[in-house]
């Protein structure tokens, strides 16, 4: 997959370049809990301010919903940004309008202005064209940075390439470069491990990876989904109803690629004084699950997971193994986080993704351990699942 990017931009002088990147962070009282999508950033910046463009940054944060809602407002980033990036960040409150119009106007080279939250405006998730040409009116060149909201066919990631030329950012280049050695070119064994919670996300993910992979390891509660195919009592574990048929039948085509757990720890309640219950998978059918619900694989599943570990050279891991938020119920996750993110550092080329996934490798404090770690959620599942993405269409060579 050969894209654009902005290394292939042979004049920025004076250039007024409109960076979209995703600065979707979490935020509490106007403290950025994760600043890493946005430091991931700053490569791309630096090296347009170098070349003496005139960068305009724009984002989303949120659902806002087409409001504008102050607790939304990108304004805690733009300070954020304003103490890491050596520049003054100059912060307009709207997207568009006159007085975006005319900080851009006196916009100078090497300076940085970023916009507020594209998603007050209704347009931009619509796709607008309207919205997009309005946005591409305030720059000569469009530069997609924002990897993980390109699964998304919005305005400023999409409809805006209709009106100027189009280029992709580092970060948004190293995501696509990682992620794609994931589905050509990988050498064998190539193993997967999905978990996490919503088999709805995820199921096409496994379905590509099977078709690919030598194994997919299944765990967290996208396990239960599979335990309940196979008729096994489960009690009260949270499962999605309308994927059991379709985990049945990934089952009986999968020919043994298709892993999963052997054993499952169990709880009457998802709170730390909760007693622990080991059970054996093959026991599902005859124990009385009618008070507990499995939170995490078992001990067995954790060397058994291991033993195809140990032998990938490809690795891929996106999801929690069980609810690892509440210490006693980590173990399973925490096993899997250090044995995968070992076995990248060492013999395998690996790659680790999802919100909650690397909120569970920064706990452990190995983040720098696999090959890669993409900050996309839903775009990495969708680049996965073998989807061009919206947002990566226009900017394929
Ligand atoms: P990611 O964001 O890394 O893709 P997901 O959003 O799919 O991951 O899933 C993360 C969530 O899954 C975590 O909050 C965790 O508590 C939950 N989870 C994992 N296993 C279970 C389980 N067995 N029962 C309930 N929740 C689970
Ligand atoms: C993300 O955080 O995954 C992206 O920024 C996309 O956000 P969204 O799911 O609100 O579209
Ligand atoms: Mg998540």
């Amino acid at each position: 997959m050969n894209i654009r990017t902005i290394a292939q931009i042979k004049n920025l002088k004076n250039k007024a370049v409109l960076v979209r990147v995703d600065y979707n962070v979490a935020l509490k009282k106007g403290k950025i809990m994760e600043t890493e999508r946005i430091d991931r950033s700053l490569k791309t910046i630096s090296y347009l301010l170098k070349k003496k463009a005139k960068v305009i940054l724009i984002s989303h944060l949120g659902n806002p919903g087409g409001k504008v809602l102050n607790e939304f407002s990108l304004k805690p980033v733009a300070h954020y940004l304003d103490s890491k990036s050596h520049k003054p960040v100059i912060f307009i409150e709207d997207c568009l309008g006159t007085k975006a119009q005319d900080a851009v106007r006196k916009l100078k080279s090497g300076q940085i202005l970023m916009l507020e939250n594209l998603r007050f405006h209704e347009g931009e998730e619509k796709n607008d064209p309207k919205f997009a040409r309005n946005l591409s009116d305030l720059a000569d060149i469009y530069v997609n940075e924002a990897f993980s909201v390109c699964h998304r066919a919005h305005a400023s990631i999409s409809a805006i390439t209709k009106y100027l030329p189009a280029y992709a950012g580092f970060n948004l280049a190293n995501e696509v470069i990682n992620l794609n050695k994931l589905l050509k070119g990988f050498k064998r064994p190539a193993v997967a491990i999905i978990g996490g919670v919503k088999i709805s996300t995820k199921i096409k993910v496994i379905e590509n990876l099977l078709r690919r992979y030598d194994y997919v390891l299944v765990g967290g509660a996208l396990a239960n989904n599979f335990f309940v195919a196979k008729k096994l009592n489960i009690g009260k574990s949270i499962f999605e109803k309308e994927y059991v048929k379709l985990a049945n039948s990934l089952l009986l085509k999968s020919k043994g690629k298709l892993i999963l757990p052997l054993d499952v720890r169990v709880a009457k309640k998802i709170n730390k004084t909760s007693e622990i219950i080991k059970f054996n998978i093959a026991d599902l059918v005859k124990v009385n699950m009618k008070n507990y619900q499995i939170v995490d694989i078992g001990p067995k599943t954790e060397n058994y997971f291991e033993s195809f570990i140990h032998q990938s050279k490809t690795i891929v891991w996106n999801g929690p193994m069980g609810v690892f938020e509440i210490e006693s119920f980590s173990h399973g996750t925490n096993f899997i986080c250090q044995k995968v993110s070992a076995h990248a550092k060492g013999p395998a080329f690996g790659v680790v993704g999802g919100g909650e996934t690397i909120a569970a490798l920064d706990k452990l404090k190995i983040k720098s351990w696999p090959d890669f770690v993409s900050t996309a959620g839903g775009a990495m599942l969708e680049f996965l699942e073998g989807k061009i993405l919206p947002g990566i269409k226009p900017l394929l060579k």
